[in-house]
């Protein structure tokens, strides 16, 4: 009996260790050439922020660019009852050294098995912003 109670005990501890993060959103640029893009997923951390998944695509002129992508993060240990989870995209539209722009994290309680996060980026002026018009701006 006891040793039963042990082995459910360590079954039920490990299920909740694991969180599912499903990252989405959108990046655009407008670019007469050529610019690539790595959004990725992180758990912003006081020492170094640690990658949880990360997609990388480049393009060529006017784009936007949808993202989907799951990461995982097991429960840090830090005597923190949270994961800090952020998006970041480092990118070089229309410019010729790499930009760097990140979003404000969410604190996400380490017992949730499952989160989503979405979150758009306008690379050409380096911000999030809520959304993302699907329909080009007329030009004058
Ligand atoms: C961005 O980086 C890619 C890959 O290194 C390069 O081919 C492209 O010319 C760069 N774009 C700009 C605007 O510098």
């Amino acid at each position: 009996m006891q040793s039963t109670l042990c082995c459910l005990a360590i079954v039920a501890v490990s299920l909740v260790a694991a969180t599912n993060f499903d990252f989405t959103g959108a990046v655009k640029c407008e670019s007469d050439s050529r610019w690539c893009f790595t959004v990725r997923g992180i758990e912003v951390d006081l020492i170094s922020d640690d990658e949880l998944v990360k997609y990388d695509k480049c393009q060529t002129g006017e784009k936007i660019v949808k993202f989907t992508m799951v990461g995982v993060d097991d429960d840090d240990g830090l005597l923190d009852n949270n994961f800090e989870i952020a998006l970041q995209v480092t990118h070089n539209c229309s410019s010729s050294h790499e930009k760097i722009v990140t979003s404000d994290y969410n604190s996400v309680p380490v017992k949730e098995v499952a989160y989503a996060m979405s979150k758009n980026f306008d690379l050409n002026t380096n911000q999030v912003v809520p959304e993302i018009p699907l329909v080009r701006k007329i030009k004058d």
